[in-house]
């Protein structure tokens, strides 16, 4: 086994030799892996010719993903426990996985799977709460290689039914409902609801979780109790080659529909478990908890794929941080003596407000190291994760990464790297990033600003975007020619340490989800009376960023001008999901537009954000009349 980095010397020592030969890194950390065949050559990759990006890891290797989970741990960890399920209410029992029964079930449902006619290349839909059986599907699915295309629950019909038929799967695999601190939702009925709009879907399997009443459909629905009932728990695994596709996972730009986010077997494989051992320094034995949803890239690489290829016991929570009450993180923490403790700011912040005791009554005294992830941590988040929650004694890692990265790019390796509030610090092994201006030039040295690029391929990285190769190269790598261009703008301080400024596209980030203005836009569009509209992030207490929608409507009656403003967020609520709901939204009768009708967001934003004084030269404005009045009605406090 290949060791985890134990010293910042070491950490420069591994810098060094994964840039100054890539392959022989990576190459030595395949070793420990069970392979059907090795590969030939370690990398051959393009970011520029024609068929870019071409990105190819472990060429002709064959492997299974799930063999390195199970098959490679079982004679050591049969009977330690991979997973435990946390379940929403504290009443209802936990339940715990072995290695041993989690393989088992896997191998069942990968059977079942078979059964059903489904095959290696294959797309499944999963739209499950957070419960075990969600890691069984996805896990059965990597097994005999069908490519698992995960949805959060609480996505909108209209969303799921977007993802399906993009990625044209043929099952969906969901439950009756879920439960989601004091609420219980129907989540059938939204399959229902998608599915009317599926035609390549064949089959449902349907999780009994709540027990509420569902319309069955005979002859597409399956209850997952028959599904597995009596079939064998031996299977062999699909052997896959090292570039087969993984997995698929959707996640919003800057224009048009969310994009699928292609990752390969091999790479992803050995990024996720590299990357969680030498950030959280797990050991074994240590029990790891990350809060976020399998729904999201966190939950797939660092509640599943990461700890279970690690050998870990991994956490796995359905509920949410402030039900019964907002002590509950920390009871969970007490309760399975967690160790490392990895969750997002906008959870940090909330729980901020309740105050320290529904902390500091709880012990946690197991724990070791913290984590953070989504979104930039303010440094008052910061402080309070370190004193209150570390009691000053876990290092906190913030950890950047992406859906499109596959695992952790930058970040503190626990208890190893001196951190600094609200910087993720430094590149881990394999990844260079660095930094340009506008036009692409490389901002050299120390203490610059500019957007975060990478400039070498790292094996956990996108490979293309379902069914649209060009997109992914339009969207990634055609912006600054030669390198993977992320979206963020980041720092580099005067020692070399990275801090993310946040998103310089059109993206947002709101509680740590990540939504893209113009697909939020055409979703307020929908609305029958409305016009136009302009949606702009800006600050937000506890979500980081909130959603402000500027929209211009028809004439409205009196009734509808009162309404108007639930009405939108209703719409948004049914297209994409409560996520997108906008917070504000502000009626105007017209865009502050240029000459050539481009909406001038930098205005917006600036209003947004309360800061009205210096919104720059507007006399080019179509109607420059339009910023007074938008100002006038800011819902923000805006400072003149
Ligand atoms: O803007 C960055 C922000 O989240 C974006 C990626 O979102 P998503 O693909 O949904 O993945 C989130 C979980 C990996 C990034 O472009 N982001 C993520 N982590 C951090 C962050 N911003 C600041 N600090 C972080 N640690």
């Amino acid at each position: 086994m290949t060791k985890k980095i134990s010293n910042f010397a070491e950490y420069f020592q591994k810098y060094q030799e994964s840039v100054n030969d890539p392959e022989g890194f990576w190459g030595e950390i395949a070793e420990d892996y069970q392979w059907h065949k090795k590969w030939d050559k370690v990398l051959e990759w393009s970011f520029t010719g024609p068929k870019a990006p071409d990105v190819n890891w472990f060429i002709n290797g064959k492997l299974n993903i799930t063999e390195n989970i199970f098959e490679r741990h079982l004679p050591e960890r049969k009977d330690q426990i991979a997973l435990v399920w946390e379940p929403n209410d504290p009443k209802e029992d936990v339940v715990n996985y072995t290695y041993g029964e989690l393989y088992e079930k896997v191998c069942q449902f990968a059977n079942a799977l078979k059964g059903l006619g489904i095959k290696k290349g294959d797309r499944v839909a999963i739209y499950l709460p957070m419960v075990p059986e969600l890691t069984i599907a996805m896990l059965a699915c990597a097994r005999i290689g069908a490519i698992h295309s995960i949805v959060f629950a609480g996505f909108s019909a209209n969303s799921l039914s977007d993802r399906i038929i993009d990625a044209e799967c043929n099952l969906v695999i969901t439950s009756d409902g879920g439960y989601r601190g004091a609420k219980s939702i129907s989540l059938k009925s939204i399959v229902d609801d998608a599915l009317k709009s599926c035609p390549t879907v064949k089959h449902t399997v349907v999780l009994k979780r709540t027990g509420d009443d569902i319309n069955f459909v005979e002859g597409r629905d399956i209850w997952w109790d028959d599904f597995i009932a009596g079939v064998d728990t031996k299977n062999e695994a699909e052997v896959m080659d090292a570039e087969d596709t993984l997995f698929v996972l959707y996640t919003s730009g800057s224009t048009g529909k969310p994009k699928g986010v292609l990752h390969t077997t091999a790479g992803y494989m050995i990024f996720a478990e590299y990357t969680f051992k030498n950030v959280f320094q797990y050991n074994d034995g240590d029990i790891y908890w990350c809060t976020a949803d399998i729904g999201w890239v966190t939950g797939h690489t660092y509640i599943v794929y990461g700890p279970l290829l690690a050998g870990a016991t991994s956490v796995m929570f359905e509920g949410v941080p402030t039900w019964p009450d907002a002590g509950r993180f920390w009871e969970i923490v007490n309760k399975h003596k967690v160790n490392q403790f990895y969750t997002a700011p906008t959870a940090i912040r909330a729980l901020i407000v309740h105050g320290n005791e529904f902390v500091t009554k709880h012990d946690l005294s197991s724990l070791k190291v913290l984590g953070t992830v989504g979104e930039p941590i303010n440094e008052e988040a910061w402080r309070w994760y370190h004193d209150v929650v570390g009691k000053g004694n876990c290092p906190i890692v913030d950890t950047w990464w992406q859906t499109e990265t596959g695992g952790i790019l930058i970040t503190p390796l626990a208890g190893i790297t001196p951190t600094k509030p609200s910087f993720a610090t430094l590149p881990l092994p394999g990844v260079q990033p660095l930094l340009v201006d506008n036009e692409g030039n490389e901002l050299k040295g120390n203490s610059v600003e500019g957007n975060l690029c990478i400039k070498f391929p790292w094996p956990g990285m996108i490979r293309t975007t379902y069914g649209d190769h060009d997109r992914c190269y339009q969207t990634y790598f055609s912006t600054y020619k030669g390198l993977y261009f992320t979206g963020d703008g980041a720092k580099r301080d005067e020692e070399g340490y990275y801090r993310i400024m946040g998103r310089v596209d059109d993206v947002i980030n709101v509680s740590g989800h990540r939504l893209g203005t113009a697909e939020i836009e055409d979703a307020i569009n929908q609305h029958p009376k409305v016009n136009e509209s302009a949606v702009i992030g800006y600050p937000h207490e506890i979500k980081g960023q909130g959603i402000y929608a500027y929209v211009t409507c028809e004439a409205l009656s009196a009734d509808e001008a009162d309404s108007i403003e639930n009405d939108i967020r209703a719409t948004v609520n049914k297209i994409i999901g409560p996520i997108a709901k906008p917070d504000k939204i502000q009626i105007v009768s017209g865009l502050p537009k240029t000459r050539s009708g481009k909406i001038m967001r930098r205005i917006l934003r600036k209003i947004g954000e309360g800061d009205a004084t210096n919104l720059g030269d507007i006399s080019t404005l179509l109607d420059p009349g339009v910023v007074d009045e938008i100002v006038t009605g800011a819902k923000v406090e805006v400072k003149r």
